[in-house]
């Protein structure tokens, strides 16, 4: 399988504090990867890494080949990557759909004008029915339900057309039947050629969603293998899972 991202050997640090130590990681087009470890492990650094909301001290991340180390964050989104952020943040007076002109303006289109505002919106409307919540497009973002918040992260990120997307816990603080159905949402989105890195502490989530699942451990990758592999692995569950 060619290889979409590549983390090759990379260290984080802040100050004198190291996030991130030799983090090495290669993901495959079309996979569905777990990413998993205690608070404070290095999850979302990693991830900010990955979107280049951060530097990183050493190492490359190479994406489709190309050592994207350098380029800004809004570089690597036009290049096919997009994240969602841990707590979701959106113009809260803006309507569902105008949240979601933003990045189709800035990533994919540039300026919209009335020539193609049409399409472009239709093109907002299709991506909020891939998340499930086109009924609400025209609800004030500040109006959603968690979940519903959820979903419209998950619709700013895929508006952007991406070839990869980095969940960072969209699934957390909500009930069970919403897990279920953010769950069905990406495994939707996986199955439409779009590669998923998931980070999440719902181990039921993890083991219905992953291929494969990465364990991080102080800023280190302790096991990187089949869900069953990861799971059952001592220092896994020594670090993380508990005995
Ligand atoms: N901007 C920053 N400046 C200083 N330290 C930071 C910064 N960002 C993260 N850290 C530290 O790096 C470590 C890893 O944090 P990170 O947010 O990546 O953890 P995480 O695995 O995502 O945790 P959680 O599961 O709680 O979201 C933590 O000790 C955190 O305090
Ligand atoms: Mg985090």
């Amino acid at each position: 399988m060619a290889s979409l991202l590549q983390v090759e050997d990379v260290t984080k640090r802040f100050f004198g504090f190291t996030a991130l130590s030799n983090v090495s990681l290669d993901v495959a087009v079309g996979e569905r990867i777990g990413l998993i470890g205690p608070n404070g492990s290095g999850k979302t650094t990693l991830i900010n890494c990955i979107s280049g909301v951060l530097k990183i001290d050493t190492g490359a991340i190479l994406f489709q080949g190309e050592n994207i180390s350098a380029l800004a964050s809004h570089r690597r989104a036009k290049a096919g990557m997009a994240r969602t952020f841990q707590i979701p943040m959106p113009f809260r007076s803006m309507s569902v759909v105008d949240n979601l002109m933003v990045p189709l303006e800035y990533i994919v289109h540039g300026l919209i004008d009335m020539a193609n505002v049409e399409s472009v919106y239709s093109e907002a409307h299709e991506s909020l029915r891939r998340v499930r919540l086109a009924d609400r497009m025209n609800a004030r973002a500040g109006d959603l339900s968690q979940v519903e918040l959820r979903k419209l992260e998950l619709a700013r990120a895929i508006s952007a057309r991406p070839k990869l997307l980095v969940c960072d816990e969209a699934m957390a603080g909500l009930a069970a039947k919403e897990v279920s159905e953010i769950l069905d949402i990406l495994l939707e989105l996986n199955s439409t050629g779009i590669t998923i890195i998931m980070v999440e502490h719902i181990m039921q989530a993890v083991m219905r969603f992953s291929q494969r699942i990465v364990c991080l451990s102080a800023g280190r990758i302790i096991c990187d293998g089949l869900p069953e592999e990861t799971m059952s692995n001592p220092e896994v569950r020594r670090a993380y899972l508990g005995n």
